[in-house]
């Protein structure tokens, strides 16, 4: 969806940063394999995810919702030396594709899958993150947000995708609509938790960037 005037998306994009090579490879053959590839961050976002942890450079990632490992990639390209970034997805159809493109790229050893439920692994994992990217079942975001918070250090950054859901977030609710619903009760909770300070940013599909007190 474009919040924006397409041909003005258009110009944003032209004047952001390429997107590796790598990626566009990653995003070719996702189309050509994988079921609902529309799902992957692509260029923009990416490079958006990108520049973000460049700026954090964190030591810890945690990602909740890897796919093809698109995202994954682009968080790793501002981690540490030493750094390492987590990142969960409960289909196992996508583990060997997600790990050929982790291989290939320079974060291969940095980057650790793990496979199933999240709301089960983030628990066992117990480490604290500088950086956290939720992009996973929309019901669960709120169990998320509950599990992670406080592993985030101070000054740690949560990022938050599909937070306006194509704009139904303000459109008349389907009672059965339960990823509305949830994404309803989490912006609130973003905006009135006082262990973190939020800005909802309209950017693609919403992209909430909440930071740890
Ligand atoms: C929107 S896609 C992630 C896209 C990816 N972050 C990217 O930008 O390339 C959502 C992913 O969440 C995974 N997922 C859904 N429910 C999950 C759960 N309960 N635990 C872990 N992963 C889950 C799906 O299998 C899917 O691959």
């Amino acid at each position: 969806m474009h919040f924006i005037p397409e041909a003005l998306d258009e110009y944003v994009v032209a004047h952001t940063e390429d997107e590796p090579e790598l990626l566009q490879q990653l995003t070719r053959e996702t189309f050509q394999k994988i079921l609902q590839p529309r799902m992957l961050s692509g260029h923009y976002q990416g490079r958006l995810l990108s520049m973000i942890s460049k700026i954090i450079n964190p030591k810890s990632i945690l990602e909740i919702g890897t796919y093809t490992g698109y995202s994954a990639l682009c968080l790793a390209e501002g981690l540490q030396e030493h750094g390492v970034l987590h990142t969960i997805d409960i289909n196992e159809e996508l583990v060997d594709f997600q790990r050929k493109y982790f291989d290939i790229s320079p974060y291969g050893s940095q980057i650790h899958q793990h496979l199933g439920d999240a709301t089960e692994i983030i628990p066992e994992l117990d480490l604290t993150y500088d950086l956290v990217f939720i992009d996973a079942d929309k019901p669960n975001y709120v169990n998320y947000f509950h599990l992670i918070v406080d592993r985030l250090n101070k000054g740690g950054i949560l990022l938050s995708d599909n937070v306006l859901w194509s704009g139904k977030v303000i459109q008349q609710v389907k009672e059965d609509d339960l990823s509305t619903l949830a994404l309803l009760e989490y912006n609130k909770l973003l905006k009135e938790d006082k262990r973190i300070e939020t800005v909802l940013l309209p950017i693609r599909d919403g992209l909430t960037i909440s930071r740890k007190l």
